[in-house]
């Protein structure tokens, strides 16, 4: 028997790529694979198929989405680039880095994708499917994390379907996502070069082309300011497992999954998934969600997560976490909107 959360879920050939470019193009969404997580994609410049993203995740609508291209030049079409954001598109494109730009006043992406800022976030994402999807279309897609809004990203279609099943008339399945962690996010409208999201490649790596970065800003600080947020998906509770997360676990009990990490696991937890034995922080974050995913169980009272170095993509993989572990104030609002 074909369970019912996993209809919709079709391997990445030939057949179900042109019927992703179909549903695409009439405006419904698909859900494919990128290197860093599935997105939920719809074409960018059709502002009701736009509009179809955030009620399937049951997104709050101040929050903008990325728009994913086939290559730099057509990015540049919607947004301009500056001698910053061209240096990093030579250094990291097609990869996991989204560059938030200035829009272009005759930009045709629908506005939704900004949620009212005049900045588009843009991306070329690296994945061999999500990129023939973009070539063969011809079209901009829009898309957030394929998972319900405020909830773990997805990097697998099984985690597509589980999060967001019938909502999605096709999920392509390109296997597992290979760097599991979003893309990072960096503001570039500005002469002080922002990072919105730490994520995919290294802070190090991105300062490396640029120099330094200011931020990230935390959603508590600029609230307490009374600033608008910068990126609004960054809200203090995102990425929320339904279990209590305990961060920088040095012990663990009985009735905790443990979330574990280097050649010295925490002994006695109910369950342990450890992210890298060896203690290396690309295979940890690749791992990160699926690891959260697998944890989440109600048989358990939590999960406790070990310490991860905070260096390199340890620091996005540190930023998941203490969202995952925050009060869910933010992730309730959201399934508010949701009903
Ligand atoms: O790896 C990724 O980036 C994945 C894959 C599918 O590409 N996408 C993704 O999208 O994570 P999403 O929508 O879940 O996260 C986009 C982040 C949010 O924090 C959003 O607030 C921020 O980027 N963002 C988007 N447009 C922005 C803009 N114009 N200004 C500031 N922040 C923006
Ligand atoms: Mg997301």
């Amino acid at each position: 028997m074909i369970e019912p959360t996993i209809q919709h879920v079709h391997p990445a050939d030939e057949a179900s790529l042109a019927q992703a470019i179909t549903l695409l193009k009439s405006g419904e969404l698909v859900a494919f694979p990128t290197e860093t997580v599935y997105g939920l994609g719809a074409d960018a410049r059709n502002g009701q198929a736009v509009a179809k993203i955030f009620a399937a995740k049951g997104r709050p609508s101040f929050n903008p989405l990325i728009v994913h291209f086939a290559e730099a030049e057509s990015a540049a079409r919607e947004v301009f680039f500056d001698g910053r954001a061209e240096r990093l598109a030579a250094a990291y494109w097609p990869g996991p880095l989204t560059l938030v730009l200035p829009r272009r006043g005759a930009s045709a992406i629908s506005p939704l994708c900004s949620a009212g800022l005049d900045s588009l976030a843009v991306r070329v994402p690296g994945h061999p499917i999500g990129q023939r999807l973009l070539r063969d279309s011809g079209l901009a897609l829009a898309a957030p994390s394929a998972n319900a809004s405020g909830r773990i990203s997805p990097t697998s279609a099984y985690h597509v379907a589980q999060s967001l099943g019938s909502r999605v008339p096709l999920i392509l399945d390109g296997g597992p996502a290979q760097v599991g962690l979003e893309s990072s996010v960096v503001d570039l409208t500005s002469s002080k070069a922002r990072l919105l999201r730490p994520g995919g490649i290294a802070v190090e790596s991105i300062e490396s082309v640029i120099g330094p970065l200011v931020g990230p800003q935390s959603s508590e600080g600029a609230l307490e300011n009374g600033e608008a947020l910068l990126a609004p998906g960054l809200m203090a509770s995102h990425y929320a497992p339904d279990l209590p997360v305990r961060l920088r676990a040095t012990s663990v009990s009985a009735t905790e999954a443990l979330l574990a990490f280097g050649p010295e696991p925490l002994a006695g937890a109910a369950l342990t998934i450890n992210l890298s034995p060896s203690g290396n922080l690309t295979e940890a974050a690749a791992r990160l969600f699926e690891a959260l995913y697998a944890l989440d169980q109600h048989d358990f009272a939590a999960i406790a997560a070990m310490p991860i170095p905070d260096h390199g993509l340890g620091q996005a993989i540190n930023d998941r976490l203490t969202r995952a572990a925050a009060p869910r104030i933010a992730a309730q609002t959201d399934s508010e909107v949701l009903e």
